[in-house]
């Protein structure tokens, strides 16, 4: 297993691999190559990277619960906040690009639209985990009150795998994966957390 030291060598490597992908799509919107519809095409790619990333944190979390993994909680932040930053992007796509800052149409279309109402509901959920994501923040508030506030990671993962669900009229299979996998893992935490004895751990 790694030992932490080493995994924080390859942290800017992870921070590249993240980052990459927000590059190729913005040049490949640029140029004229995203589809025939790019900013449709925009937006559904960086809705789907945030809600990995959103996935990705709960995975680390989960596991990093274990010593052998401890290792990984390292990323955890990083890749939480790069969650974050892909929805700000998805969402300022929508409100800019896809709507032209149409302040009265968008808050209409997000009271109107139920799976616009639950992806910002999940934006609006993310937002105090990343007010209080600083160190400083954690000693401020003091572990118990911080571990809290961080659970809202679980219904916001919720509600963005249903934003998606909700909005894919085919193919229903991807979304449903998500949400299998989110459910999976919240399942874990709530047996780590009130069943699991904490001599097994
Ligand atoms: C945590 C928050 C959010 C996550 C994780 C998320 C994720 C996603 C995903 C995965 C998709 C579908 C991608 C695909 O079809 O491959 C999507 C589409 C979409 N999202 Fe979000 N979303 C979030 C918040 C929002 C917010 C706040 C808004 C606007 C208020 C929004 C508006 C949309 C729209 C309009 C689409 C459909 C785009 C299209 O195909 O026309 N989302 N989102």
């Amino acid at each position: 297993m790694l030992s932490t030291q080493s995994f924080k060598k390859i942290k800017p490597l992870i921070f590249l691999a993240i980052i990459t992908p927000l590059f190729f799509w913005t040049f490949q919107f640029v140029n004229g190559s995203l589809g025939v519809n790019p900013i449709e095409k925009l937006m559904d790619n960086l809705g789907e990277m945030a809600l990995r990333l959103i996935v990705l944190t709960l995975f680390i979390s989960s596991l990093s619960d274990f010593k052998q993994f401890r290792f990984l909680v390292e990323a955890r932040r990083m890749v939480g906040l790069f969650a974050f930053f892909y929805v700000t992007c998805h969402f300022l796509t929508y409100i800019i690009l896809d709507h032209f800052l149409d302040i009265t149409f968008i808050i209409k279309d997000i009271l109107k639209r139920p799976f616009i109402t639950f992806g910002f509901i999940s934006f609006l959920l993310l937002i105090p985990l990343v007010l209080t994501s600083p160190k400083i923040m954690l000693k401020k508030l003091g572990f118990k009150i911080w571990k809290r506030i961080h659970y809202l990671i679980y219904p916001a993962a919720i509600f963005s795998s249903l934003h998606f669900y909700m909005l894919v009229r085919a193919n229903k299979i991807e979304p449903a994966i998500y949400i299998f996998i989110i459910l999976l893992l919240l399942l874990y935490r709530l047996i780590y957390k009130f069943i699991l004895p904490r001599r097994v751990r």
